[in-house]
């Protein structure tokens, strides 16, 4: 399918990620129809969607007209069948594999045969997603990053059995959506989180050992490397659960100890402290 063929786009999951992935899409032109496992969790994830837009349409990004166009484009279904129309469907759950299986043998079951299946995981296994399908050549990844509507990358993530002709839709959409591309074999992290979880733990890590202050580590890497955050705020804005969650895959498809996850991070977990979402990470937050 070339970017013009995809007319209608599913998205599974209206959080943070799922939220994002509908902006963009919708701001690209696409139908967009967004399905949550209630109507609560979707009526919050469709009003992050409009304050989202209104902020944009504030900050001169885009006409209070523009807006409205997105939103029409935008509807929010209450169950898996009501995707079954779409050209590609991209979940955006929670970080679950026998969740994920779940629901790519449900969208298999109801979603039209040409449909293409994609999950924005950050670090589950694509291949074995696709396994739960019978349309295996028919699903890649496509990670998005956080905040959606600003960063520019999707990795698009080749399954064993991913068809060249899959990983060509999934690019054509992503382009479309105004995101850069590069693809990546289905390994735990795929390029970004590969590289980027072992450098946030080490700061995680030097940083409870008393190399620096919070405010040194951060600083450090903000004003000697130009990142735009240091990486104990970049911890806390990704949310320490997914970062554990990310160190503990890498670490048990690698065994290697660069991967092991630092202690005091799996305590800040267990202690409910997981960063922006909870107001106390490394750093506090309110509102
Ligand atoms: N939605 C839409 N736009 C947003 C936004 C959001 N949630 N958050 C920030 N922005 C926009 C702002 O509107 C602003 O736009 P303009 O410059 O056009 O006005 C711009 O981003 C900068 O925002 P702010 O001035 O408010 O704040 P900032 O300068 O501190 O930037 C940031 C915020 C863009 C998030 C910046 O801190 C940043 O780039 N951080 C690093 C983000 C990053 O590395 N993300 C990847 C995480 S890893 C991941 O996602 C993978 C995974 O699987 C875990």
């Amino acid at each position: 399918m070339d970017a013009s063929q995809i007319k209608m786009v599913g998205v599974v999951g209206c959080g943070q990620m799922g939220a994002g992935i509908a902006e963009v899409l919708c701001k690209s032109g696409f139908q967009v129809l967004v399905y949550e496992v209630s109507q609560e969790f979707l009526a919050k994830g469709l009003k992050n969607i409009t304050n989202s837009l209104t902020r944009a349409v504030d900050k001169g990004k885009i006409t209070a007209a523009e807006k409205e166009e997105c939103l029409g484009r935008l509807t929010g279904v209450e169950n898996l069948q009501g995707l079954a129309a779409c050209d590609v469907v991209i979940e955006a759950a929670v970080e679950d594999m026998a969740l994920k299986k779940a629901l790519f043998a449900d969208l298999d079951a109801c979603c039209k045969p040409e449909t293409i299946l994609a999950s924005n995981t950050s670090s589950l296994s694509i291949t074995e997603v696709a396994a739960a399908t019978r349309r295996p050549e028919q699903v890649l990844g496509m990670h998005f990053f956080y905040p959606v509507p600003v960063m520019g990358l999707v990795e698009l993530v080749n399954g064993v059995k991913t068809s060249p002709e899959t990983l060509e839709t999934g690019r054509a959409l992503a382009e479309k959506a105004g995101k850069t591309t590069v693809v990546v074999r289905d390994r735990p992290g795929f390029i970004v989180n590969l590289l980027l979880i072992p450098y946030c733990c080490d700061a995680i890590r030097w940083y409870d050992a008393g190399l620096a202050s919070r405010d040194e580590i951060d600083s450090a890497m903000r004003l000697g490397c130009n990142h735009p955050v240091g990486p104990l705020a970049l911890s806390d804005l990704i949310g320490l659960d997914v970062v554990l969650f990310i160190a503990d895959i890498l670490y048990k498809e690698f065994g290697e100890a660069r991967y092991a996850a630092p202690p005091v991070l799996r305590r800040m977990v267990k202690a409910g402290q997981l960063g922006r979402k909870s107001g106390q990470g490394f750093y506090t937050y309110t509102k």
